[in-house]
């Protein structure tokens, strides 16, 4: 053996000793962070890196990790790559710690977000600028009629073109996806730009459908991969990418409006939400002196508009379509409804939110639909501002909380058949409606949903309009599917319908 051979065999193995040394330190370096911090709520062992990532099921999240509360109890940790995530189960847990403090009142920021978005807004915005903001458009909401009247007819409004829409098919089988997308979110519509659009819209069908198929992208493994390691994911191709394209989208169809709005703006008379972010502008800036922090801006005004834009559209529609598709289902609940509907409105005239508490049956199964639909399973992630305690143990200031709202929705100490479809759930003997704190599809605390009074209008007014005109029945020969697609929200799987109008 020459010489330069037992030079390299050493070199060789001195390489490979090298190789294994430095894995050994990254391994033994990865598994002190993927350590939990001391008194860290408890959950399964992560993988250095990638953490428990890899081990979830992300076509089934909110189902796969059912064992982790059972084993670990109701606040318990899981590592979401190089993030710690602590999720909440169970309404007292919820109440305690969303209810009772604003310590987790902030949101994370993710990348696959503030890549192509700012973080303004409401939905994705924090301390003073989101409670600025929030506060706007709460009252702006109502302002324009959430609660009122003038809201109350143009959801009527709307209902006579889906109704005519609907008609049209004359009972055949069809899938109404879109059609009820389109009719919700011109609800919104009409509050922030003061106009509709029409079903025959092909490029507000191209939004509608691309907001649809956002939302699927979401929930999916790519933008999670993407929030925990954006630097590798920005380089790699993938479905993360039309995500971006589709938000670039929305902003630009914000800013057109925008700009729309500021050429035959007159502050005196405010038609929309637009119309009165530019007086607020314009407001502040008179006294910018006075308010050095104030937000009011053309980049909040469009990141707000997208805001309730985005949340309004898809979460209301898919409560209806899970709608129909339990009435089609559950005939015998369909009937009862159209038969307390035919008692208190009839058939001469249009549903009225005052009709509701006269309604006891209906509004109990339109809650029954919102529970067992459960659109928002795990609502949307918060983030802790500060250290503070819960359930006996310290979870530190940064730390990415999911509120578990399944956990509260399908609770067998809550509900009396918790897997099944019963408006009995929010009826006493007397048949009268009644409240359950369980009840909480808008999750609860500092960020409960702002749409929730707006959401509500709506479901009543729609629902009961489309049960009044309409029955719904499958076609003939297909079972009713009531597995969920899952994203972040969980929507019915495609399905075709038909809707029979029940007297002319
Ligand atoms: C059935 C319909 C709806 C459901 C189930 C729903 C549910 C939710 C949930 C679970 C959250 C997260 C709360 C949290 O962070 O813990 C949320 C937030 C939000 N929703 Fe809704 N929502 C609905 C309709 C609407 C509508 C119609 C609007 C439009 C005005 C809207 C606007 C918002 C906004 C702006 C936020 C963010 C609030 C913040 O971060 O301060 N939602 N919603
Ligand atoms: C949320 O709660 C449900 C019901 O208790 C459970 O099956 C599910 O695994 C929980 N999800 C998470 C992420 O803990």
């Amino acid at each position: 053996m020459g010489v330069t051979s037992v030079f390299s065999v050493c070199l060789g193995l001195d390489c490979r000793s090298l190789l294994l040394f430095t894995l050994v330190l990254l391994l033994v370096a990865g598994c002190l962070r993927s350590r939990r911090p001391s008194n860290f709520p408890p959950g399964p062992w992560a993988l250095p890196l990638v953490g428990n990532i890899l081990s979830l099921d992300f076509k089934n999240l909110h189902n796969d990790i059912t064992k982790l509360a059972e084993t670990y109890g109701n606040v318990y940790s899981l590592k979401m790559g190089p993030e710690w995530t602590v999720v909440l189960n169970g309404l007292s847990t919820l109440q305690e710690g969303l209810s009772k403090s604003d310590h987790l009142s902030d949101r994370p920021s993710f990348p696959i977000h503030t890549d192509v978005i700012p973080d303004l807004g409401v939905i994705f915005a924090n301390g003073y600028s989101w409670k600025q903001q929030r506060r706007f458009a709460l009252s702006t909401l109502k302002y324009f009629g959430v609660g009122k009247r003038s809201l109350e007819s143009s959801i009527l409004e709307e209902f006579k073109y889906m109704s005519k829409e609907l008609a049209s098919h004359k009972g055949k089988p069809f899938n109404l996806h879109f059609l009820m997308n389109n009719a919700v979110s011109n609800i919104i519509c009409s509050l922030i730009f003061g106009h509709r659009f029409d079903y025959k819209d092909k490029k507000f069908l191209q939004l509608i459908t691309l907001l649809d198929k956002g939302v699927q992208i979401e929930g999916s493994v790519w933008a999670q991969l993407y929030n925990s390691f954006p630097v590798l994911m920005r380089r790699l191709p993938g479905p993360h990418h039309s995500l971006q394209q589709i938000y670039r989208g929305l902003m630009d169809l914000m800013k057109t409006e925008m700009d729309a709005h500021r050429e035959d703006w007159n502050p005196s008379e405010p038609r929309d939400f637009i119309d009165c972010y530019l007086s607020e502008i314009q407001k502040h800036q008179d006294k910018r002196d006075d308010e050095p922090d104030a937000c009011f801006d053309e980049g909040n005004l469009v990141m707000c508009s997208f805001d309730l834009f985005g949340a309004g559209t898809e979460t209301t529609s898919t409560t209806l379509r899970w709608g129909v598709l339990y009435m089609a289902k559950y005939t015998e609940i369909q009937e009862k409804v159209q038969a307390e509907i035919d008692r208190v409105i009839g058939q001469s005239r249009e549903p009225s939110m005052e009709d509701r508490a006269n309604m006891p049956y209906t509004d109990a199964v339109i809650h029954e639909i919102q529970r067992m639909g459960n659109i928002v399973p795990l609502s949307l992630p918060h983030l802790t501002n500060r250290d503070f305690q819960l359930g006996g143990y310290t979870i530190p200031k940064g730390t990415v909380i999911i509120p578990n709202l399944t956990s509260v929705m399908f609770d067998k100490n809550e509900w009396e058949t918790p897997n099944t479809f019963n408006p009995g759930h929010f009826l006493n003997k007397e048949g009268k409606f009644v409240k359950k704190a369980a009840f909480i599809p808008f999750s609860m605390g500092k960020r409960v949903c702002l749409g929730e009074n707006l959401a509500r209008m709506e479901l009543f007014l729609f629902f009961t309009s489309l049960m009044q005109r309409f029955t719904f029945s499958m076609p003939p020969g297909v079972e009713v599917m009531l597995k969920a697609r899952f994203s972040i929200s969980l929507s019915p799987q495609p399905f075709e319908i038909c809707a029979t109008l029940r007297a002319e």
